[in-house]
């Protein structure tokens, strides 16, 4: 893994700083394909792009760290397989730049208390367990640090991190208020088909590599087979109409996203390809998109 800490320089700054984060624990889902990996890629052709493997966020939950240092190996292994390319982007470790930790110690000093209680992703991973521990509570800051060192214009994510960079946005505005300009204020790149690919089984909750059952999730490294049957059996509802509805028809519009997604084609046009036909043909239909 290339490790570097470069300063900007005149020419880079042409280009907008890209940066985004990834985390090694789980196997990464086709969620994490629409909202990760396929717009790391992108923005790679347009920006400066540091894509970090964030191990210092998966140790917020329980974790093995024999197990977490192979699959921070695999993720990097993901993320070149996908596209990265390491003479055009820095791929690193977070843990391997120390100044990700003391930032989130310096940052959560202007973070809100109260800001941070109303994360929902906190509020998710927290509910049921024993032992929460403050790390997780405290998640939020750590990836403003992530964020704000790099003096980043562009973050690209899915929709679930949408509050977080919203949190990072406040804190680099209180800590330049209080302290003079100091952090480039984020933006967010968000797909916009995609952002937030729903769970096969209970399309009304997220792909997810921690809530989502087997049968729920796609895995990137699902074969071929194992994708197709998963299509076959994805839930949709009572009618027989193929058309984009998220509200009234949860499931088929997230076989619909999936496939545009897949193909590149619009909603729109799957909808009048798919006209009249059955459930069965789109769900067979998406099936080999998404192994193709
Ligand atoms: P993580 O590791 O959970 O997910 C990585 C990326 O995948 C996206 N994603 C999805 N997109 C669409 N549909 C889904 N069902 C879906 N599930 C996941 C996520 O939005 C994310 O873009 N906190 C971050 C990691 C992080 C980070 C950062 C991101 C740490 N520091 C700095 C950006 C910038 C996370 O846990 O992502």
């Amino acid at each position: 893994m290339r490790l570097s800490c470069r300063i900007r320089s005149p020419m880079a700054d042409t280009k907008p700083r890209v940066f985004s984060g990834i985390q090694p624990t789980g196997r990464k889902t086709l969620g994490n394909y629409s909202g990760g990996f396929r717009q790391y890629v992108q923005t790679q052709e347009a920006g400066d792009g540091f894509f970090c493997i964030v191990d210092l966020h998966s140790i917020t939950v329980d974790y093995d760290p024999a197990e977490l240092r192979r699959s921070t190996l695999d993720l990097a292994a993901l993320l070149f397989a996908t596209g990265l390319d390491a003479d055009r982007s820095t791929v690193f470790c977070q843990s391997h730049v120390t100044a990700h930790a003391e930032a989130a110690w310096l940052l959560a000093a202007v973070t809100s208390y109260g800001q941070l209680g109303r994360m929902t992703q906190f509020k998710e991973k927290a509910e049921g367990k024993e032992f929460i521990s403050a790390g997780l509570f405290t998640y939020p800051v750590l990836m403003a640090g992530d964020i704000l060192l790099y003096q980043t214009d562009l973050v690209p994510i899915g929709d679930d991190q949408r509050q977080h960079l919203e949190l990072a946005r406040d804190v680099a505005e209180r800590f330049n208020y209080r302290f003079g300009e100091m952090f480039r204020v984020p933006g967010g790149q968000f797909p916009e088909i995609g952002g937030r690919i729903m769970d096969l089984q209970e399309p009304t909750n997220k792909m997810s590599t921690t809530m989502s059952t087997e049968q729920g999730a796609v895995y990137i490294a699902d074969p071929p087979d194992v994708v197709r049957k998963k299509f076959k059996t994805a839930v949709t509802d009572s009618e027989r109409e193929i058309r984009y509805a998220p509200n009234e028809k949860p499931g088929v519009s997230n076989l619909l996203e999936i496939m545009s997604v897949a193909t590149g084609e619009s909603i729109e046009a799957l909808e009048q390809r798919f006209t009249g036909a059955g459930y069965g043909d789109l769900k067979d239909a998406v099936g080999e998109s998404v192994v193709a």
